[in-house]
């Protein structure tokens, strides 16, 4: 259904319009909400008229109580003009409804109706109606999202949706007492959106398909929204110094890439920038320190970092962030082969401080060390912060449910917590400090870059911070969060898109102005 799916807002008044009797006569769903203890809207009622009472009937039989996560499934309603009722429960314990995961819940239930009205109508109205219907179109919009390219057998059911209407076009309206000020939010959100689709559609995309060079091309797209986009190749690598980062990708066929995005919309084209860095491994077998074959397939996804750099910068510039935003990922795959990486090489980084290398199966480190050391230098940014599916530990310490934060700053970390908390990409802080750093100490060079096997997450981390430069600074291990996550509401993706909403939303409560 994702790409064939319009969503529009229209005038809850003229949501009653529609009248007619039985089933059958009109066709499509109507979607209507309830809160706790089964209170509906006062346009509800009219709306739903005498159904009202099918409503509360089916309610007590069902034991449906209003709460957030229960449904009504109501066929052939008596009465309504519709095939098919349904009614969704909203009433959350100790907080708001969460428009977000409402229309997740909403598009989970619908399972391919093409024509839908959604009455955004509660007998408790949100404070900004408008945004609260913004939310509620993002997520159906996620929760639609569907990667299927690669299935030459489409199932029953979109065989007979195909077949039905001629098309596979979903419609959805959703009829609210501010439609203007839905369409006005809803702006912001299609460009996310969009950045979350591309995001997951990067890390879902197979090894084969998605190496660096045609992630970089990916990102190029970017140029169509006014983005910037260099890619250094590996001569120009080589000319610069990644030397660190250049050993990675050295067992592999494909040629590594470094992508410079730029979104300047800040009114000064001088204004400090902010800066998103992003582990792109398009495939980690490990290296020479190879990987176990047990769900070494799941390493097609160790680029979730960078996708959702590219995916930010896209949501970013869809909607003309006024602000300047450098995106900077560093792609390579990581082989084992004749010219590969051995441990015990010793490489010289961008820095120009030395590391010795342990385990390149920990090379993702390797990778953005060079970025982060030259995104500083060149482009002095207000901060940097990276994502990573950066270590197996992370999994072990914080599991899927939150990512770890890792900083040298406190105010930028307790943006980033809050943000978390706001979107439900959550963050928990994680420590840094000497004791940690020590193991990293090297008999042959300036540093070993694996610490041993305790508290890996957190040397891994404490590697990164050598080449940030004091920069204020956040690496974010999204080894949990950026694949193969539990589905939800809004994400039913193997690639999840994690870290699009929370970095926006970061950018436009914090860095706009
Ligand atoms: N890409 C992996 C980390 C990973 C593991 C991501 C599982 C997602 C799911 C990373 O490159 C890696 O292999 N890390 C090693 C580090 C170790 C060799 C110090 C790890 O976590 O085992
Ligand atoms: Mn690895
Ligand atoms: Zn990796």
């Amino acid at each position: 259904m994702a790409g064939h799916l319009q969503i529009d807002f229209n005038a809850l008044k003229d949501a009653g319009a529609r009248k007619g009797r039985g089933a059958g006569s009109g066709g499509g769903t109507l979607v209507a909400l309830a809160g706790a203890d089964l209170t509906l809207g006062a346009e509800t009622r009219r709306i739903l008229g005498s159904a009202t009472d099918l409503v509360k009937r089916a309610a007590a039989t069902a034991k449906f109580k209003g709460n957030a996560g229960q449904a009504l499934d109501i066929l052939a309603p008596a009465g309504l003009a519709y095939d098919r009722l349904l009614v969704i429960g909203t009433a959350k314990k100790d907080s708001a409804p969460d428009y977000l995961s409402l229309g997740g819940a909403i598009m989970g239930k619908l399972n391919g109706s093409l024509q839908t009205m959604v009455l955004f109508d509660l007998a408790e109205t949100p404070a900004d109606i408008g945004r609260a219907a913004a939310d509620l179109m993002l997520g159906l919009r996620l929760r639609a999202y569907k990667f299927d390219i690669y299935k030459t057998k489409k199932s029953d059911d979109e065989k007979t949706k195909a077949k039905t209407k001629g098309s596979e076009t979903s419609h959805i309206a959703i009829a609210l007492t501010d439609p203007a000020g839905a369409k006005r939010e809803a702006k912001h959100r299609d460009g996310l959106a969009q950045g979350i689709t591309i995001a997951r559609n990067l890390v879902n995309e197979p090894p084969n398909v998605l190496y660096p060079a045609s992630f970089a091309q990916r990102a190029k797209e970017l140029q169509k929204l006014g983005v910037n986009v260099d890619v250094l190749d590996e001569k120009a690598l080589h000319k610069l110094g990644f030397r660190m980062l250049l050993g990675v990708g050295q067992g592999s066929d494909h040629e590594s890439k470094v992508v410079i995005m730029r979104w300047n919309g800040a009114k000064s084209a001088k204004a400090k920038p902010l800066a998103f860095v992003g582990k792109g491994v398009c495939f980690d077998s490990g290296g020479i320190s190879i990987k176990p074959a047990a769900s070494m397939e799941d390493m097609k996804g160790d680029m979730a970092g960078a996708a959702c750099v590219v995916g930010l910068m896209h949501a970013l510039a869809a909607r003309k962030a006024k602000v300047n935003v450098i995106g900077a990922i560093g792609l390579v795959e990581n082989m084992p082969d004749g010219k590969a990486q051995r441990p015990g090489d010793i490489v010289t980084s961008l820095s120009g401080q030395t590391v010795e290398i342990i385990n390149t199966d920990a090379e993702g480190r390797l990778v953005l060390g060079d970025v982060l050391w030259y995104v500083q230098d060149k482009y002095k940014p207000q901060f940097m912060v990276n994502l990573a599916t950066l270590t197996g530990a992370i999994l072990v310490a914080l599991g899927t449910e939150h990512a770890g934060l890792f900083s040298n700053n406190d105010e930028l970390a307790a943006r980033l917590t809050e943000m978390g908390l706001a979107t439900g990409e959550k963050l928990w802080r994680m420590p840094l400090g000497e004791a940690y750093d020590k193991l990293l100490e090297s008999k042959f060079a300036d540093m070993k870059h694996t610490g041993g096997r305790y508290a890996g997450s957190i040397t891994a981390a404490q590697f990164l911070q050598r080449f940030v430069n004091n920069v204020p600074w956040a690496h974010l291990d999204i080894a949990g969060t950026g694949m193969s996550s539990p589905a939800s509401d809004i994400n039913q993706s193997w690639g999840s898109g994690w870290g699009v909403r929370l970095l926006d939303r970061l950018v436009s409560d914090h860095y706009e102005g």
